[in-house]
Order: structure tokens, then C-alpha cells, then sequence
């Protein structure tokens, strides 16, 4: 059977037949999609379990506070830390596949300019300047990962190009792309683009192990004789990309995994937070904390569950490696996105139309018995960019940014 039949036996089995006008593009998309999985997903749509079902198995964490340890304890583990960088063991990933929809900057989030000090630098130069800074201190070359989409890997690459990769020595820096989803409708038929393809977004920040182990991330870390990454956000000003306190914690605790956390500002603040379900950490997204969770206060007036999940993950690369190897589980949003319908005609719906799927970075944290939590301080560790304008926006990251630089020095 040619490709082009096969093809439209699996548009007959999968029930989108909405697909009519097939060329070798499209065919050729058709034939990489596993619809048996998208069925899965499709069907968990409509029937996913809340977690309130769950919550006699929900237990809170305990984060290790800064404050409330001794100096001379804190200075020992941010010396453990730095050793481990001094000799050359670490490394950074930048999860830079996102679509960056809330902030609506035309191209990859990275290249979102901002005044900073009265100086003009992209988001992916605060990063870089960080590595320098590190590169100085340390006297050590950090390798840097970056995970770009199908979408928004050749801008990216061809920004840091123009850009002379920020004065970073070049073979320190290496792309990779991350794996995509096709987006649903309600109906669960795949949506089609402008373009008559079939559309997809990426698949969630969690999809960086897997990415990593196919394009040999995972062998060039170990060729590098790396033992941490430190994953962070592309769009957190204020993430220390290079965390020996949190190193240095991860390395006297023994655990594979540490995680940096702030206390959410209110029960509203839309931030995942951690628990223990079943023994295990786990983040709740905003979107499926049950409201006994939500409003729950110990008796000293504090949220219970308020250790927020801020995108900056310490992993070891036996972590990465082992994530890589597991299926880690399908998030599903519904959002609003364009497409053309089967008039040909391109829809801009005024409501969420489609099913997408993504994974999180920190389901992989259950894969380990225990983790490390270190709590960090909001005005240190968190300056979000999200938004075009209000909450979590280039203007209250900038002035963050600026206050923090400004009693740093
Ligand atoms: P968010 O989940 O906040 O998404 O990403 P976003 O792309 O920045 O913004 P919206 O939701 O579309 O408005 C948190 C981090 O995870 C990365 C983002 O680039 C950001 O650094 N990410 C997210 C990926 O690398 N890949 C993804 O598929 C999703």
C-alpha cells in the first residue's frame, strides 16, 4: 500500500475523515502521529479523575527554610555547591520551547527585549550574563542547553547567532527541539492550520527528558563528565541559573532532585504548589487544587499549601536519564486557537475551541522517594514575565530585577 492510502486508512480508523485534500506534507504528518495515543488522551479529556477524589492520599512538605538555619551551615553547602561547579559538573538547560501566548511578543520568548538599568537586553542576555558571571567567579565554562520548538528553533538559533552568543564561547551552547502534539477540537478531529497541515503545539515543558535523550544531549552531558543541570524558565528574571546553595543542599541531602521554592502571595496567586500524594512530591497546577487545599492555614496563619513551584528544578543525570525512560503524563488545557474549517474558511474563535496536551517538568519529581525543597525568597528568585501588561509582566519583573540588582550591590 502507498503512503497516501495508508494514510487514508488510518484517517478512516481514527475518524477524522474532516481531512480531505491530501498532499505529501500532510500525508507525511499523518503518518508520524500515533492517533491510537491521541485517542487515549481524547478520551481522558472527558473523564480525567479530579484530584479532590484523591485527597485522603494528600499530605504537605516540608521545605528547608534559609532563615532558620545556622550561617555557618548555610556557608558549608553553598561551598559544596561551588566545588562541584569549580570542577566542571554542572550544567544549565533553558526550557525555551514555549508559545509565550499570554505576552503576545511576535517570535520566541527569549528575544523579548527589555530595559533593565537603562540597558537594552533580550531575555536570553540576562541568561548568557549570568553564565559570564558564573564563567568569572568560578573560572569554569558552563555548558548551556537550550530546548527551542519545531516552531521557534531557527529564530532562536539565528538570534544567538547575530547576537555573537552573547560573548559565550559558541561550542558551550547547544539547541535542541522539543516534540509536539497535534491540537484537538471538542469533537476530538485534529485541528487543521491556514496552511491546510495539521496544527501542533508543543508538548509541555515536561517533554525536555525525552527530547534531551533523542537528540544526545543526555551523551554529550556525560561526554562532558556533567553530574547537574539546573533546568530553569527563559522567562524568570530573577532564577539563578547557577544555584550552589541549592547544589550544595541536593549534594548533603543525597537526593537526584531539588527544587527552589517561593510561598505563594495569596491562595489565588496562579502558581502549581507541592504536596505529597502517596509518599511522593507532587505539584497541583492552580487549575486542580481542590478549594480544601486552596484556603487550608496551619495555626500560625500560614497557607499549608503554599510552597510554590517556581520552574527552577535541579536534576542530577542519573535524574535526566532515568525521566527520559518514562512515559511521564499528559496534562490536558483547553484553549483558544485559529484554524481552518472544512469550507476552507480560517476561524478565529472568540472561546476555548481545542484540547492541547502537555507534560510538566515536575511530574518527574515522583519518580524518587524524596526530593530537596529550599525555599527562596519571592524579591531573589521570582520575576515572572507572563503577561503583557498587570501581574507578572515586563514592567513588575523590571522593576524587581532592578531593586534586587540594586541591594545586591
Ligand atoms: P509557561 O507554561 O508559562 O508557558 O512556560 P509560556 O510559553 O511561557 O507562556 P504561555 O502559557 O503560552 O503564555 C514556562 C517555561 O516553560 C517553557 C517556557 O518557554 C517557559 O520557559 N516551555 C513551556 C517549554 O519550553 N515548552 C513548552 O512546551 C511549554
Amino acid at each position: 500500500m502507498n503512503k497516501m492510502d495508508r494514510a487514508r486508512e488510518i484517517l478512516k480508523k481514527y475518524n477524522q475523515t474532516h481531512i480531505k485534500n491530501l498532499n505529501e506534507e500532510l500525508v507525511e504528518q499523518i503518518l508520524k502521529i500515533d492517533f491510537e495515543q491521541l485517542q487515549e488522551l481524547y478520551a481522558e479529556a472527558n473523564s480525567s479523575e479530579p484530584i479532590e477524589n484523591d485527597i485522603k492520599n494528600i499530605e504537605p512538605v516540608k521545605a528547608i527554610n534559609p532563615d532558620k538555619i545556622s550561617k555557618e551551615e548555610l556557608e558549608n553547602y553553598i561551598k559544596m555547591g561551588e566545588d562541584k561547579v569549580r570542577e566542571g559538573r554542572y550544567a544549565v538547560a533553558i526550557m525555551a520551547g514555549g508559545q509565550g501566548t499570554r505576552l503576545s511578543h511576535n517570535g520566541p520568548k527569549g528575544t523579548f527585549m527589555l530595559t533593565l538599568n537603562s540597558e537594552e537586553k533580550s531575555l536570553f542576555q540576562v541568561i548568557v550574563e549570568k553564565l559570564k558571571s558564573a564563567q568569572k567567579q568560578y573560572n569554569v565554562t558552563l555548558p548551556c542547553y537550550i530546548m527551542t520548538s519545531p516552531e521557534n528553533n531557527d529564530e532562536t538559533v539565528s538570534f544567538f547567532e547575530k547576537n555573537n552568543y552573547f560573548g559565550y564561547p559558541k561550542e558551550y551552547i547547544k539547541f535542541f527541539k522539543q516534540e509536539e502534539q497535534p491540537l484537538l477540537d471538542k469533537q476530538g478531529k485534529v485541528l487543521i492550520d491556514e496552511n491546510g497541515l495539521i496544527k501542533f503545539a508543543s508538548d509541555g515543558n515536561g517533554g525536555i527528558f525525552f527530547s534531551m535523550a533523542k537528540n544526545g544531549i543526555i551523551n554529550d552531558m556525560k561526554k562532558r563528565n556533567i553530574e547537574w543541570v539546573f533546568i530553569g524558565s527563559v522567562d524568570n528574571l530573577l532564577v539563578k541559573y547557577v544555584d550552589t546553595l541549592l547544589l550544595g543542599l541536593a549534594i548533603e541531602k543525597n537526593v537526584k532532585i531539588a527544587t527552589r521554592t517561593i510561598i505563594k502571595n495569596s491562595p489565588y496567586e496562579r502558581v502549581g504548589v507541592l504536596c505529597k500524594r502517596n509518599g511522593k512530591v507532587k505539584v497541583i497546577e492552580y487549575t486542580e487544587i481542590p478549594k480544601k487545599m486552596r484556603f487550608a492555614v496551619d495555626e500560625t496563619g500560614e497557607m499549608v499549601y503554599g510552597e510554590s513551584h517556581i520552574m527552577c528544578n535541579l536534576f542530577n543525570i542519573e535524574a535526566i536519564e532515568k525521566a527520559s525512560t518514562k512515559e511521564l503524563k499528559y496534562h490536558i488545557a483547553v484553549k483558544k486557537s485559529k484554524y481552518m474549517n472544512e469550507e476552507g474558511k480560517v476561524v478565529e474563535p472568540t472561546e476555548e475551541n481545542c484540547y492541547k496536551f502537555e507534560k510538566f517538568i515536575f511530574d518527574s519529581f515522583c519518580l524518587f522517594d524524596e526530593i530537596a525543597i529550599l525555599r527562596g525568597k519571592r524579591e531573589e528568585d521570582f520575576a515572572p514575565i507572563k503577561n503583557e501588561k498587570g501581574i507578572d509582566s515586563p514592567e513588575t519583573a523590571k522593576k524587581m530585577y532592578e531593586e534586587y540588582i540594586a541591594k545586591k550591590v
